[in-house]
């Protein structure tokens, strides 16, 4: 079994963390997170207890990613990206507020990243979202709703901006049938929802 790479300047506290992982200097995986296997953890990430990171997610440097987040397999989350867990934060000092921060289902609102999707560079993740599988988050974006399976969304607040292959190449839709033309998947839509094409065969 491939062994945990702990770069001797990283602070990792958690002992739940998968064979092949890489965590890079200046990290810091609080007690309490998970991170999978084969992921690459960067400089500067920070992963807070109660997050959750699947199997084979590369962290680029400095992103942020705190408590009630859940990566999937496969997730690429850019450099400088910023998960959120609070939608209407206020210090924890501030008398007014103490009643919200009691009890932590009050304030915690949780997000989830689907298998296979990428959140851009110096994107922003506001709470409470689900980032479909496969879906590409722009660069800057900041993220106020959810993004459907193999979505692009861009601007601030995100909007949607057309569709992407597993691959990460754009597809775009013929009626509700598209191809890759870097890889030749097939893809259909229903209702909407884009999905692998089952009638014709994918490579
Ligand atoms: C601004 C904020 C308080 C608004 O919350 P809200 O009233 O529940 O807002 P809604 O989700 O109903 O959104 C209202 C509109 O503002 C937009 N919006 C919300 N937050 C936005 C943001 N940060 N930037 C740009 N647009 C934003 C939404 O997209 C929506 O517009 P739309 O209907 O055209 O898409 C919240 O979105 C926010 O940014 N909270 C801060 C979270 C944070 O930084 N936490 C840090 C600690 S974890
Ligand atoms: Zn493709």
């Amino acid at each position: 079994m491939k062994k945990v790479f702990i770069h001797p300047k990283a602070l990792v506290e958690t002992r739940s963390i998968g064979p092949g992982t890489k965590v890079w200097a200046f990290a810091h995986v609080m007690d309490g997170a998970k991170v999978g296997s084969r992921c690459n953890v960067c400089g500067h990430c920070f992963i807070e207890s109660g997050a959750e990171v699947g199997d084979d997610c590369i962290i680029k440097n400095g992103a942020l990613i705190w408590d009630g987040v859940t990566l999937e397999d496969a997730v690429f989350v850019g450099p400088g990206a910023v998960f959120t867990n609070d939608p209407r934060p206020r210090s924890r000092g501030l008398p007014e507020a103490a009643p919200r921060y009691a009890r932590r289902e009050a304030w915690l609102v949780r997000t989830t990243v689907r298998a296979g999707a990428s959140i851009g560079a110096a994107a922003v993740i506001l709470p409470g979202v689900e980032i479909g599988a496969f879906a590409m988050v722009a660069a800057g974006a900041v993220v106020t709703r959810s993004v459907p399976p193999f979505g692009v969304v861009a601007g601030v607040p995100a909007r949607p901006a057309g569709w992407v292959c597993a691959c990460g190449s754009g597809l775009r839709f013929s009626g509700d049938r598209a191809r890759c033309s870097a890889c030749g998947k097939a893809y259909e839509r229903h209702s909407g929802k884009v999905s692998f094409s089952k009638a014709r065969r994918n490579p």
